[in-house]
């Protein structure tokens, strides 16, 4: 993707409590971020995260799988309504679901994970059962990493990551909220680096497949 001449439309992709989204509002509201969110899609009706786009005048649909034959072609009707936002970047933003990647034409699709991929990553690890885990395996350093959506859960190529210690006497709460505290640096940066053409989240991607 080269340098654009207006900020990166995004296209966000959520399932819940929106922290993520709101964060980006955040950043964007201080004009720290050299992007803007166009549009919100959930595939869950009635969640914090689209009552906090509707907040902000950012226009968001719903995509229940109930509403569809089946994912793909859930996925499908998603994919069309953010590309009918002209956007350049989708971003998960608390995603909850594999995506059928190839139906957003080409565009790049970032996810942001709580952990130090390639570990802690895969199907079942999200949440607290990521924390849970880091702290059973008696690790040292936890993080989160920014990657690229391909056709498996938290696999695509990684962007950046963030690394923060685990201390003596964390919990799974406590850890969950000093990486959260890095997520919302590292997911605007690694947005603001693609928007100024500093990293390009096409160049080696991995093709997408159904995921
Ligand atoms: C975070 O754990 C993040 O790493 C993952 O989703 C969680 C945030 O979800 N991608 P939300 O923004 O609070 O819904």
């Amino acid at each position: 993707m080269s340098p654009v001449d207006r900020p990166l439309r995004l296209g966000v992709l959520l399932s819940g409590t929106g922290r993520t989204l709101e964060n980006l509002l955040h950043w964007q509201d201080n004009g720290t971020l050299a992007a803007r969110v166009t549009c919100v899609a959930s595939n869950r009706g009635a969640v914090r995260g689209l009552q906090i786009a509707e907040e902000a005048g950012v226009p968001s649909s719903s995509f229940r799988l109930s509403a569809h034959a089946d994912r793909v072609q859930r996925d499908r009707a998603m994919a069309d309504w953010v590309l009918g936002h002209d956007c350049d970047l989708v971003v998960l933003a608390g995603y909850l679901a594999l995506l059928d990647t190839t139906a957003f034409a080409g565009l790049p699709i970032l996810n942001i994970h709580p952990a130090l991929l390639p570990r802690h990553g895969g199907e079942g690890c999200w949440g607290h059962h990521v924390h849970e885990a880091v702290l059973a395996d008696g690790d040292e350093e936890s993080g989160c990493s920014v990657h690229l959506v391909d056709g498996e859960f938290d696999h695509g190529r990684v962007l950046a990551q963030w690394r923060v210690p685990v201390l003596s006497d964390d919990t799974p709460d406590s850890l969950a909220a000093r990486v959260f505290e890095a997520e919302c640096e590292l997911y605007p940066e690694t947005i603001n680096r693609i928007a100024n053409g500093e990293l390009d989240p096409g160049a080696g991607r991995a093709e997408g497949t159904d995921a």
